[in-house]
């Protein structure tokens, strides 16, 4: 199984993968990873760990139509069989959706249907939930919308902040992606 992962930030689940993958624990290629940015941490670590990297800058393409048009074809010439975004931090078109039908996977730090969006900690925090966790899903053209594949509940803690609570989700997180991933690779 072909995998391209789409990263925006520091790539620690991505870490979890490669680290998967290279312990011979997770049957898949990471035929190259992706961000819409330059400078992540996702993009170094990957290139330190002698991967094929990529950045479609966001911000160097005059429309998003563009950028999204650039995108797909970037990810389509790797042929993947599955998309991971981890910690990928844009929406992408219908028409990326539709070049990778069935085929775009996304985690994100809450239990959707709640609290999808950017800010999923801090929303179900806010909220005042006691319990929280982590979605990894089918994307679709919705914002964290999209069939539901596994999911894992987290304790929010008393004294909890944003980033503590993120920190205990990510590690659950990170365990939640490749056992999804070692489970399609097995089909
Ligand atoms: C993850 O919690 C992901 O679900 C969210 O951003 C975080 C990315 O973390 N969208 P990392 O870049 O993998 O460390």
């Amino acid at each position: 199984m072909r995998i391209v992962v789409l990263v925006s930030g520091t790539g620690s689940n991505l870490q979890s993968v490669i680290d998967a993958v290279k312990a011979g624990e997770l049957d898949v290629e990471i035929a190259a990873v992706g961000a819409d940015r330059e400078g992540t941490y996702g993009v170094e670590r990957s290139s330190e760990a002698g991967l094929e990297t990529f950045v479609v800058n966001f911000n160097s393409f005059p429309t998003r139509d563009e950028w999204d048009a650039a995108l797909t074809a970037r990810v389509a010439s790797y042929a993947p069989d599955v998309v991971v975004s981890s910690g990928f931090m844009r929406i992408v078109s219908a028409d990326f959706i539709a070049a990778f039908h069935g085929k775009y996977l996304n985690t994100h730090p809450a239990l959707l249907p709640a609290f999808p969006g950017a800010h999923g900690v801090r929303d179900a925090m806010a909220y005042g939930v006691k319990v929280t966790g982590c979605t990894v899903h089918w994307a679709d053209a919705g914002v964290d919308t999209g069939p539901i594949i596994a999911q894992e509940a987290v304790t929010i803690e008393p004294g909890d902040t944003e980033e503590s609570l993120h920190e205990r989700i990510k590690v659950v997180e990170r365990r939640l992606l490749v056992n999804t991933l070692a489970a399609l690779a097995a089909v």
